[in-house]
């Protein structure tokens, strides 16, 4: 058990902090294992206090203290009182501003959790959302308390040349000692969370960018040594960015310097420190052939998404951690709208949805489920999750598509006028929208508090030239929700006349091609008038609304909208819902026992696919792909892994069999070297090419083999190498260990590579891999403080692999509650991501679930337990 019942925090007690703190100084005397800090804070009482205490509580943890004064005047141990999280003096003036100046001491290489100040590799470093600042000083730590901060910064010259913090150079000289310092000073006041300081012995990639009203900006990316020729993609990336924000949003960057750093370890994707970002090197480094296709969109993505929070994020923050969704939903809808501008609008926003699905709609099925704007939290750090993230995106998105492009552009610029310097809420961005739009919201604010997914449940009758839709929603129960209020659901929607072209209908006086209806009530009719002839409707297009749609279609039905739908998210959808369908068919058979046989439908429509000569390839590449199996197992009743796994095996290999000569034709047609070309063509091509190289593996046939074999020894770039390494692991090409023992080889001395490689073992299908699995943690290059290195092995078992991860003997579970276990005294956000493998146990036989929450239960019940890890174990088992 943990030493003491964590406290719950809650929405509702919020206040506003008793005081603030306009000024802070930081100085540092970096070292390793003992880093001194100092800080000057000037405090004053807030005048919206609603205390009458005249005690100032600071927040501090794992800190070492030296001394601390008031107003220049030592404080004496009875001032003050110090616990394992605060620091509170007794009394402070009220009524004028005073100083507040301490000392302390804090040990980077001991941080194993990193956050805070820590060491990566040789390099210090910091990161502070959510509340890492309070490892580093006492302080206000808490987004409302906005400051200005000067950063200096004293080192060892030679171990640390580098010295970085926020916002512009201000000084910089050579102390004694072969020390020296450098002085940073921010002029925008901003909340502690997005404070940064790196040291290092870095080499930097500088280029220049010319904003709209002609200032100029000096960009750096500072990286290793040994990685300055894989910055170029990240640094095109970030002008890119820069510019479409402009073109876009109308808005522009605001200091004379912009600065990325790249680090070996880091909890998550990136951070967006004001003017000195800090990102996984995972979301920066990249060359041909070291990075996928997809790597260099993500990356290109997640520039654009650190960079888009100077805005939706810095110079308009949160005010309390409840509101996270209020920037990050935000912000990634406007990573995923830079990224679909980028490339293609439809692929993006297909594998946006498909995530979506996967993974979001679990997350709100299951016992972690809440609302995009949280109610109560243990440890805020377990709320960076898909629901805040990816369904705030949608709700966002719903808000642009209700409001048109031009409203919503309206109501953004209205929101960045009036909460500009402002730590806001997400209350204050949908006013916003209402005001610059003149519109009314009231309905549509649940989606900020209602959890889990809505199911739309839609019938048609045709009659005389008049279709009428009638659509019922509903919402399942949720932790602490039982009864939803119906949502406003915006529902974008199109019919197709029998030859396939676009059917007008008339909605509301109107005649158009397509509309976007308002659904607000639990059950809502809408009539469409003047079509000629009973038409097949396209609905919830371009997934206009974060819902679960169900209506009747036959397949012959889905096979046409495969064809002929205009709308291009509803086409691929119609193709996965054919899928699904034959599937759950075989899953059925597979159940009774009966022989499988393929469905001559679903041949027919990807002999057409693969025919077709559309200029969209990764398009093509995604209409040609098999619903992956989390998505599958997340519309059975009780999931059935080994019949999921052999009915979806079974279609790829029928296909294969059935159209092996059109999928070697395809593949002949697009196989070429680009390497280094990342155009929409090129990267289409391979996307298309590998598409049906993993469907000829599905053959296990000496051609096939080969194939596999000669792409993976000729190819010059990663995503053509990766993908033939993939095929040979997942079939039993006799290559395989001379295959994984040469890439090893190859790229050991690139850490994302070998993530890969792991990775490719980790999610493979074959029977062996929980054995691979086991050997790898013993390999040299597997090491628990890496979080990437964990995610590629641990994470990637256990979330991406679920026919062995849910092997009947529990061996997988037995597996992932020791990682949690071991993870938990050292990285405590690692290990409650990792126990998120058991959040779903509910949704299996009885047998996996008594093996699932025994392991939970042993989490739990681990002396020494983090909050983190507590939150997630005891809510997944509540
Ligand atoms: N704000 C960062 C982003 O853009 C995420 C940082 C989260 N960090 C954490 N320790 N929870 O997505
Ligand atoms: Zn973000």
């Amino acid at each position: 058990m943990r030493d003491a019942t964590p406290q719950t925090v809650y929405l509702k007690d919020y206040t506003p902090p008793d005081y603030l703190i306009d000024q802070v100084e930081l100085v540092f005397e970096l070292d390793e294992q003992r880093t001194l800090v100092r800080a000057g804070l000037d405090v004053r009482r807030n005048p919206d206090s609603r205390s009458a205490s005249e005690a100032l509580t600071l927040f501090g943890e794992e800190l070492l203290l030296v001394g601390i004064s008031l107003d220049g005047q030592a404080l004496a141990a009875g001032d003050y009182t110090l616990s394992d999280e605060a620091l509170t003096i007794h009394r402070v003036p009220g009524d004028r501003p005073f100083r507040i100046d301490i000392e302390n001491i804090i040990d980077p290489q001991a941080n194993t959790a990193l956050e805070g100040l820590y060491l990566s590799s040789s390099m210090l470093c910091t990161q502070c959302e959510a509340q890492g600042f309070r490892k580093i000083t006492w302080f206000l730590d808490r987004p409302d308390v906005m400051s200005r901060f000067t950063t200096k910064l004293i080192a060892d010259k030679t171990q640390y040349p580098v010295l970085l913090s926020n916002g512009n150079k201000i000084g910089a000289g050579n102390l004694d000692g072969g020390r020296h310092w450098v002085a940073w000073q921010d002029p925008f006041a901003k909340p502690c969370y997005l404070f940064a300081l790196v040291a290092g012995q870095l080499e930097y990639v500088a280029d220049e960018f010319t904003t709209v009203s002609g200032r100029r900006i000096a960009l750096e990316i500072f990286v290793e040594a040994h990685n300055v020729d894989k910055c170029g993609h990240a640094m095109q990336s970030l002008k890119n960015a820069m510019r479409w924000d402009e073109e876009t949003y109308g808005l522009e960057y605001d200091l004379d310097l912009y600065m990325i750093v790249a680090v070996d370890h880091f909890n998550m994707g990136a951070m967006e420190n004001k003017g000195l970002n800090v990102f996984n090197t995972k979301f920066v480094l990249a060359r041909p052939d070291t990075a996928t296709d997809s790597d260099y969109e993500h990356i290109e993505g997640v520039i654009g998404h650190e960079y888009f929070h100077n805005w939706s994020g810095n110079r308009v923050t949160c005010r309390d951690w409840f509101q996270l969704s209020l920037k990050e939903g935000f912000t990634v809808f406007r990573d995923q709208q830079f990224s679909g501008d980028r490339s293609s609008p439809a692929v993006k926003r297909i594998e946006d949805v498909n995530m979506l699905r996967t993974r979001q709609f679990a997350e709100d099925a299951g016992p972690l489920a809440h609302p995009i704007r949280p109610e109560a939290y243990i440890e805020i750090n377990n709320f960076y999750t898909l629901t805040v993230y990816e369904k705030g995106a949608e709700v966002v998105r719903m808000l642009h598509t209700l409001l048109g492009a031009a409203g919503f552009r309206q109501g953004c610029d209205l929101y960045f006028k009036r909460h500009d310097g402002q730590a806001v809420t997400c209350e204050d961005f949908v006013k916003a929208m209402e005001d610059a739009n003149g519109v009314e919201l009231t309905q549509f604010r649940r989606w900020y508090s209602q959890a889990g997914t809505p199911v739309l449940e839609v019938e048609q009758a045709f009659d005389a030239g008049r279709l009428t839709l009638t659509v019922k929603q509903s919402c399942p129960p949720t932790p602490n929700q039982p009864e939803k209020l119906p949502l406003h659901v915006p529902i974008k929607l199109g019919f197709l006349a029998a030859d396939g072209s676009p059917a007008r209908f008339q909605y509301r006086g109107e005649f158009c091609e397509e509309a976007t209806v308002s659904l607000t009530e639990a059950e809502q009719r809408f009539v469409f008038e003047s079509l000629t002839e009973k038409p097949i409707v396209s609905l919830l297009r371009g997934f206009s609304a974060p819902v679960t749609l169900k209506i009747d279609r036959d397949p012959e039905e889905l096979a046409f909208l495969l064809s002929y739908d205009s709308d291009t998210f509803n086409r691929w959808e119609a193709g996965q819902q054919l899928v699904s369908r034959i599937i759950f068919g075989l899953i059925a058979d597979i159940q009774a026992g009966r022989t499988l046989t393929a469905n001559p439908v679903l041949t027919e429509a990807f002999r057409a696919i693969l025919a077709d000569a559309g200029a969209d390839l990764s398009y093509r590449a995604l209409l040609l792909s098999l619903p992956d199996e989390g998505y599958l197992g997340g519309q059975m009743a009780v999931v059935d892994v080994e019949a999921i796994h052999q009915a979806r095996e079974f279609v790829r290999l029928s296909l294969a069999t059935a159209l092996s000569a059109e999928f070697q034709r395809v593949y002949a047609e697009h196989h070429q070297d680009e390497s280094g070309c990342f155009d929409a063509s090129a990267v289409g091509r391979r996307r298309l090419k590998n598409a049906c190289l993993s469907y000829l593996t599905a053959l296990e046939k000496p051609d096939s083999y080969a194939l596999a074999e000669t792409q993976f020894r000729s190819a010059r770039n990663m995503t053509d190498q990766i993908a033939a390494l993939s095929a040979v692991v997942n079939s039993r090409n006799p290559t395989k260990a001379d295959c994984l023992d040469s890439f090893y080889r190859q790229w050991q001395r690139e850490a994302l590579v070998v993530d890969k490689w792991f990775t490719l073992q980790a999610t493979c299908h074959m029977p062996e891999t929980f054995a691979t699995v086991q050997s790898l943690m013993q390999h040299p290059a597997f090491d628990m403080k890496t979080p990437n290195r964990v995610r590629s092995l641990v994470g990637a078992f256990s979330q991406s692999n679920p026919l062995h991860f849910h092997a009947r003997n529990g061996d997988g579970y037995r597996f992932l509650a020791d990682r949690v276990i071991e993870l938990n005294t050292l990285n405590p956000q690692i290990a409650a991501r990792m126990v998120g493998g058991f959040a779903q146990w509910r949704r299996y036989d009885t047998d996996r679930q008594a093996l699932m929450t025994r392991e939970l239960r042993r989490i739990v019940e681990t002396e020494h337990l983090s909050k983190d890890v507590y939150e997630i174990a005891s809510k997944s088992l509540a």
